[in-house]
């Protein structure tokens, strides 16, 4: 593939669905009662899913295919011309972001199905290629400040679209089944919910994306049920294949998802905000000048050189990868050029000379870190840093693990112990209430909250906002009661309003 084909795969998110999936997705949309009047394929790409619905769904008057790339639409329409469902089918060549969906859906009476498979690709992936296969309005989730132009307003653009589709079918009665990453997937269930959109059912049907797409994530069918006149279901399953009937429940409670209600049920005293807010680790995104290993004849960086530098602002680093695997320090540094956020960087000349014509020295690479993040503050600033970071005693997590494993760490050689931004922790002053918090932290009921809203199939399943909902003050307190419904709406409500959720 040609490098331009490659960007231009990557902008568009194209993973073509095989015709044999397309099928099977249809034969368990009409087993599962779905018997739509007009079918609705957005991002239709060479058709397989028009073809396949054309054939599943006999009753369905009309099947439109939208796509965006008209090479896709030729391909299409030769292989429909003579097709018996030709009659049925309309194309068109269309932008899914330029589509007026409302007046679109309003000239199509009946139910309708929203059927496909939307484009794989996320906005900083978009970003990364120079792609522009975007949203206007990207900040859709309402992240402000640092998370609308870091990771944590990173989305999938299916994500966009799916939540676009389920705005414009309000007031009408329709089904949308979507193939999707199983972290999207859960995410619009999530904000449909807290929208009160009127999907009265909802299930997933796990994918083999590697066998279909030769990718390694976890993938599924999304299916939701629209009734303009049902309440929002709190409740759906996941069936392991396209085959199996019988699935296991996950819930949507309180503002979050659960993946085992029993549980969480069971441990709800703990239920709450946390005594102390879970942070994440620095962030500087230039890990070849910013991190080093300490060797005999100086400080060497990824880059090979090796350096001489005070120990000033240098401080001990444990990446992701050690607090995942529960290594020992390895003799790494990180450069912590700021205590707080935005503070001037010119101070480290005078105080630090070797260190400044390090910096200096490496002052494009570090310039050329792409967020506005880095571009609106002082040179050479980095993220994550405040008194917190400053604490001597952490407990650390690595967001990327799939489990749940907490360390304590202690300062080395007097210093606080630095982290990457692959690691959530607490910080704390004195020793004794690390040590008691992290007693507390690794009890079953704490493990067993917290699991109950981890979904391991994501890419990073302990986030903040999980962490920051456990109350382990309850411990001290000697409850252990299940919290009523009432207690945790309560919960739910100040979390909302200290924005901790
Ligand atoms: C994952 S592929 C799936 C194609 C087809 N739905 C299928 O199931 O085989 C995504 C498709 O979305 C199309 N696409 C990407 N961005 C689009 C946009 N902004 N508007 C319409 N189509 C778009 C791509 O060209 C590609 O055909």
């Amino acid at each position: 593939m040609t490098q331009a084909k490659q960007k231009q795969r990557i902008e568009y998110g194209d993973f073509q669905t095989p015709d044999v999936l397309a099928r099977s997705v249809c034969a368990r949309l009409h087993t599962a009662g779905i018997r739509p009047d007009v079918v609705v394929e957005p991002t239709c790409g060479i058709g397989s899913f028009l073809l396949a619905a054309a054939e599943s769904f006999p009753r369905a008057t009309r099947i439109f295919g939208f796509e965006i790339n008209p090479e896709y639409l030729d391909i299409l329409h030769r292989h429909i011309d003579g097709h018996p469902a030709a009659p049925r089918v309309q194309l068109q060549q269309a932008d899914f972001f330029a589509t007026d969906w409302k007046t679109r859906f309003e000239q199509m009476p009946g139910r309708i199905l929203v059927i496909g498979n939307p484009p794989w690709v996320t906005n900083s992936a978009q970003s990364s290629i120079g792609g522009n296969n975007l949203p206007k309005k990207s900040n859709f989730l309402g992240h402000n400040g640092f998370d609308a132009i870091s990771g944590k307003a990173n989305f999938d653009i299916s994500e966009w679209m799916l939540l676009e589709i389920l705005r414009k079918l309000h007031g009408r009665s329709a089904d949308v089944a979507m193939l999707v990453k199983t972290s999207v997937a859960r995410k619009v269930l999530s904000c449909a919910q807290r929208r009160h959109d009127a999907i009265y059912d909802a299930f997933l049907v796990c994918i083999d994306a590697k066998k279909n797409f030769g990718v390694a994530v976890d993938a599924c069918l999304l299916v939701m049920r629209l009734d303009p006149a049902a309440k929002s279901c709190e409740d759906y399953t996941i069936y392991a294949n396209l085959e199996a009937d019988t699935g296991k429940t996950t819930s949507y409670r309180y503002g979050i998802s659960i993946s085992d209600l029993d549980t969480f049920e069971n441990c709800s005293f703990l239920f709450g905000i946390s005594p102390k807010k879970w942070r994440s680790g620095i962030k500087h995104d230039a890990s070849s000048v910013m991190e080093l290993t300490q060797t005999p004849s100086g400080y060497e960086n990824a880059i090979g050189e090796t350096v001489q530098l005070e120990d000033m602002y240098l401080y001990p680093l444990l990446k992701g990868s050690d607090i995942g695997n529960g290594r020992a320090w390895r003799n790494k540094f990180m450069l912590v050029t700021q205590r707080n956020v935005g503070e001037p960087t010119a101070l480290i000349q005078r105080h630090a000379p070797l260190t400044w014509a390090y910096l200096q020295a490496h002052g494009d690479r570090l310039d050329a870190r792409s967020s506005i993040i880095y571009t609106k503050n002082p040179r050479f600033s980095i993220f994550g840093v405040g008194d917190y970071a400053f604490r001597p005693w952490r407990i650390a997590i690595c967001s990327l693990y799939k489990e749940l494993r907490f360390r304590l760490i202690s300062p080395i050689n007097e210093k606080p112990v630095m982290f990457d931004d692959t690691v959530y922790y607490l910080s704390f002053d004195a020793k004794a209430e690390a040590i008691e918090t992290m007693a507390c932290l690794d009890t079953e009921p704490a493990t067993g909250l917290l699991s109950s809203m981890i979904f391991w199939d994501e890419k990073r399943p302990v986030k903040t906002s999980i962490l920051n909902t456990l109350d382990w003050s309850k411990f001290a307190q000697n409850t252990t009661l299940r919290k009523t419904t009432e207690q945790l709406e309560l919960v739910w409500k100040i979390r909302n309003e200290s924005q901790l959720s």
